[in-house]
């Protein structure tokens, strides 16, 4: 291989080269036994994902979105009610809080790890509670680039004021907290099997995670329609959430090699981390928390300059995100008085380097050298 030979940003076919075989056979075995909704993939997924985080219940959902709706709606959520979400996340966030009804509450971000500022989220709860218009009822903390918020603290604050958690956990499966796996770190936890996440799918896909049998029993109802057990009688309001059994089936190939794949995440973020640190400051996890590296973002001054020499090394980059929220036409009519400074300061300077299982060392210094010299 030459120098300069390009680096995947994300490398979905060298992944699939892996695992083709076993690919192969579940997809077979799905077409063998015609069961594509709710076949025997989507309870065995379920299971299994329940074992991996240590959750009570998981319930398959279509897609990260919808599985934050089908929470929200779980748990009663709905016109004039405030939820809490930070500013600096995808638009999936806020999409899916208006979806269920609700006015998205936008709160500032950390800028030494980029999820939401538990202090901030204080002050926005005690400025909705003192308007009067809006009942504060949930906050969803976003698990940036893979890395898990800070949950105690959200935890705390939320205790205090009488809000549930839920957490969108669509970047962060394989992230670690307090010795406890995302999917197990609050009472709700949603993620997504998008084709370009750490565990993905080759579609669209999701799951929600409950501390509870209970509520989980609900979001399968919820997620077919509101029925019953028997799905004969809607027995409250749902929708059409379901994931597919090929799309199930697909997941539990890639789990079967998921915590390999997180090592070598790691192993790369290390690499990165040993470089970059050296000129650069880079994100402080809460205590105990490790991420799972779902991207890997760094913020710098000149990142004009530095996405150039990226590109000219054919390095790809991205920039996640290139407006906060509250600054999009669809959400600006929700954006606080002032604005939010770190989010707006982050949207500036936010680049993310190629992270995944199937680069080599020597790619991931490539990758960090490019970074330190054209700083
Ligand atoms: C933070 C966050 N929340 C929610 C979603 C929505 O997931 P999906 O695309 O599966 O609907 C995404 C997807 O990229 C995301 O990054």
């Amino acid at each position: 291989m030459s120098q300069n030979d390009p680096i995947a940003f994300i490398d979905l076919k060298a992944q699939q080269a892996a695992i083709r075989p076993e690919i192969d056979a579940r997809i077979k075995a799905v077409l063998d036994h015609g069961q594509y909704i709710n076949g025997p993939e989507v309870l065995e997924l379920e299971k299994e994902l329940a074992e991996w985080t240590g959750a009570a219940d998981v319930v398959l959902a279509g897609n990260g979105t919808e599985s934050l709706e089908i929470a929200m709606m779980g748990e009663g959520i709905g016109y004039g009610d405030a939820v809490f979400i930070p500013a600096f996340t995808y638009n999936a966030t806020a999409s899916a809080v208006l979806m269920a009804g609700a006015t998205p509450v936008f709160v500032d971000v950390d800028a030494s790890n980029f999820n939401i500022d538990a202090t901030d989220l204080e002050a926005k709860i005690e400025a909705v509670i003192a308007e009067g218009k809006l009942k504060p009822k949930m906050v969803i903390p976003v698990d940036l680039f893979g890395l898990p918020a800070d949950y105690p603290a959200i935890g705390a604050v939320a205790g205090k004021h009488g809000l549930a958690v839920l957490s969108d956990a669509a970047q962060s499966f394989g992230g670690k907290q307090n010795g406890k796996w995302v999917g197990n770190l609050c009472h709700m936890t949603s993620t997504s099997f998008f084709p370009a996440k750490a565990l993905g799918c080759y579609g669209d896909g999701g799951a929600i995670f409950s501390d509870s049998k209970e509520r989980a029993d609900i979001w399968r109802s919820i997620r077919w329609h509101g029925t019953d057990e028997a799905r004969k009688e809607s027995v409250r309001v749902g929708t059409n959430g379901r994931m597919d059994s090929l799309q199930a089936a697909i997941v539990l190939v890639k789990l079967s090699i998921f915590e390999d794949e997180l090592k070598r995440r790691k192993e790369i973020a290390k690499i990165y981390e040993d470089i970059l640190s050296q000129k650069i400051s880079l994100p402080i996890p809460p205590e105990d928390t490790e991420s799972g590296y779902g991207l890997y973002s760094i913020t710098v001054d000149n990142r004009d300059a530095v996405q150039a020499a990226l590109n000219a090394d054919n390095i790809p980059s991205a920039i996640y995100y290139q407006q906060p929220l509250h600054q999009m036409q669809a959400f600006k009519k929700y954006a606080p008085e002032g604005g939010l400074p770190v989010c707006e300061m982050l949207s500036q300077k936010i680049l993310s380097l190629p992270m995944h299982p199937y680069m080599t060392n020597a790619q991931a210094e490539r990758v960090a050298t490019t970074v330190i010299n054209a700083l």
